[in-house]
């Protein structure tokens, strides 16, 4: 059997769209082996909502996606237990791509090089900054060229803490991105170029005192805080309340902070209280960059 952890992600990090991604320290595992008919089993977040036809489920598609690759159509029994709070812009889907991708390649014997699996991820997924740090971890920067994708990953700091505060309603990302402009303004699109490379250089050189502004995004929050009540007041109380840094995550409706130690709680609870506030319930995660990435075992 061979079993797969793979990261949740944040995508954007504010300026940096479709381009920079952080791996995060919550998981989904999924366990793949043959069978002689497909069986899914499922436990964790999400449960209640999920369809049990394995064609209806992507790590069973991403599977299939290898499998057909090889020439293979074999049967499988998948266990999953996910962590991912699902369509809350923590990459719960770019995880499960990614798990299904890589434990079918595995369990094939790896017939795919790791660029042949993010090549087939970023074209299920449709972008590359979940799927990236999903596969390879930290943080990370994705290029597309003529049909090709080139990643760095960077190290993230591991002394800033990042708290996730996660709404109780779901945002598809075809609703968040079908918000966005064909075009982007000069201005606009100086403003971001900017702030994602005075970010990175920011976390590579470990000075933190500009990440706020640092993390300002003018191309695709504007637009896309019509859909999470109190986005203002959530980004106003974490910075009153000493974030070093804070973004909406990935396409919503989840909100990011980066934190100092000892300051997530203070950081969290005065999020939860803006979102409380607009009548919106919401959940906290106290997580770490994930630095490793998918992790694979032979059990
Ligand atoms: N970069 C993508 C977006 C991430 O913001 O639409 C979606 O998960």
């Amino acid at each position: 059997m061979i079993r797969v952890r793979v990261p949740a992600t944040s995508a954007n990090l504010g300026p940096g769209f479709d381009t920079l991604g952080l791996a995060l320290s919550l998981y989904l595992q999924v366990d793949i082996e043959w069978s002689d008919s497909n069986i899914i089993e499922f436990a964790g977040e999400g449960v209640q909502n999920i369809n049990s036809l394995p064609e209806h489920n992507l790590i069973w598609q991403a599977a299939r996606r290898v499998f057909q690759a090889a020439g293979r159509q074999p049967a499988m029994k998948l266990s999953i237990h996910n962590e991912i709070p699902i369509g809350r812009g923590l990459g719960s889907s770019a995880a499960a791509i990614v798990a299904g991708l890589t434990a079918a390649n595995e369990l094939l014997g790896n017939p795919l090089d790791k660029k042949q699996l993010l090549a087939l991820a970023v074209d299920m997924e449709g972008h590359p900054d979940n799927v990236v740090p999903a596969l390879i971890g930290g943080l990370t920067v994705a290029m597309e060229d003529n049909n090709e994708v080139y990643c760095q990953k960077v190290d993230f700091p591991e002394d800033i803490s990042v708290v996730v505060v996660v709404p109780e309603f779901e945002l598809s990302t075809e609703v968040s991105r079908s918000v966005l402009p064909q075009q982007i303004d000069l201005k606009v699109t100086v403003n971001n170029l900017q702030r994602a490379c005075f970010l990175l250089a920011s976390l590579h050189n470990r000075d933190f005192s500009n990440l706020d502004k640092a993390m300002d995004d003018q191309i695709y929050q504007p637009l896309r805080k019509q859909f999470i009540p109190g986005f203002d007041q959530v980004i106003n109380a974490a910075r009153s309340h000493g974030a070093m840094g804070t973004a909406l995550s990935g396409a919503g409706p989840s909100m990011l902070a980066f934190c100092s130690a000892g300051e997530q709680e203070r950081v969290a609870q005065a999020m939860q209280e803006a979102f409380r506030n607009a009548q919106v319930k919401s959940r906290v995660f106290y997580l770490q960059a994930d630095n490793k990435g998918t992790e694979i075992q032979i059990i």
